[in-house]
């Protein structure tokens, strides 16, 4: 079962930062997922719209210039990071799992990502987008057909992974409460990854396993070893 760091190593370092990723580098996770939102047509690394959970500030990204969102301060001295940076520091070392989050982030994001294909080097193979926005990810699939998808979902659908086959996805991310057997099977026989969030547990982690699970979002990608 891969062991994909949630926001980084989020359990232990603030998530979602340059430091959370150096971190979940080290302990040689399979994968980092991270999320990102637009900010001046420039992708931030954050998970929430408010800068409040994560950061010394207040209020919502949308109100705040990108240079007001690189003055904050989100935990242990460390910057909200740009995608750019971020993928500056990965250099294809591992799996990038890039969770987009706001509706405008597609455009910008394949942009991005195409200079950093001719600038950094950035392999396309190292990449996994995913979303809970399916039509972004319908957007992304036309673009760039040669990216992996990761069709997100925080419910049990009537027709299980009928959604991230018709995505053309190459993983399912489901949500811990709500993932079962015939999920697991379906997502199966059509060929999808089944991964699923958050796991922070052992006993959590081992039952996923027996039950096929491929992968697991971590806070604790080091301690998850020995699960
Ligand atoms: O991508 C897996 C997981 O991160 C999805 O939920 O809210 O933690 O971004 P959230
Ligand atoms: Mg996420």
């Amino acid at each position: 079962m891969q062991i994909i760091a949630h926001r980084g190593a989020s359990g232990f370092y603030p998530e979602n930062t340059l430091l959370a990723i150096e971190q979940a580098l080290l302990a040689k996770a399979d994968g980092i997922e991270i999320d990102v939102f637009c900010v001046d047509n420039t992708l931030v690394v954050i998970h929430d719209e408010d800068v409040s959970r994560t950061t010394n500030g207040t209020g919502l990204l949308q109100n705040l210039t990108l240079q007001q969102v690189q003055q904050l301060d989100a935990g242990s001295g460390q910057q909200v990071p740009t995608l750019w940076q971020v993928l500056q520091l990965v250099n294809n070392q591992t799996l990038l799992n890039i969770e987009l989050k706001g509706a405008d982030t597609a455009e910008p994001l394949l942009e991005l990502l195409k200079k950093a294909e001719t600038e950094l080097g950035t392999e396309p193979e190292k990449l996994l987008l995913s979303s809970f926005n399916h039509h972004l990810l319908k957007q992304i699939k036309k673009q760039r057909p040669d990216i992996k998808l990761g069709a997100l979902t925080a419910s049990l659908p009537l027709d299980y992974a009928a959604f991230a086959s018709e995505l053309g996805a190459w993983s399912v991310h489901c949500d811990k409460g709500f993932i079962d057997q015939q999920m697991i099977q379906d997502a199966h026989q059509r060929g999808l990854q089944v991964w699923v969030y958050t796991v922070n547990d052992a006993a959590t982690a081992q039952k996923l396993q027996q039950l096929g699970v491929d992968g697991i979002f971590c806070n604790y990608p080091l301690q998850a070893r020995s699960w």
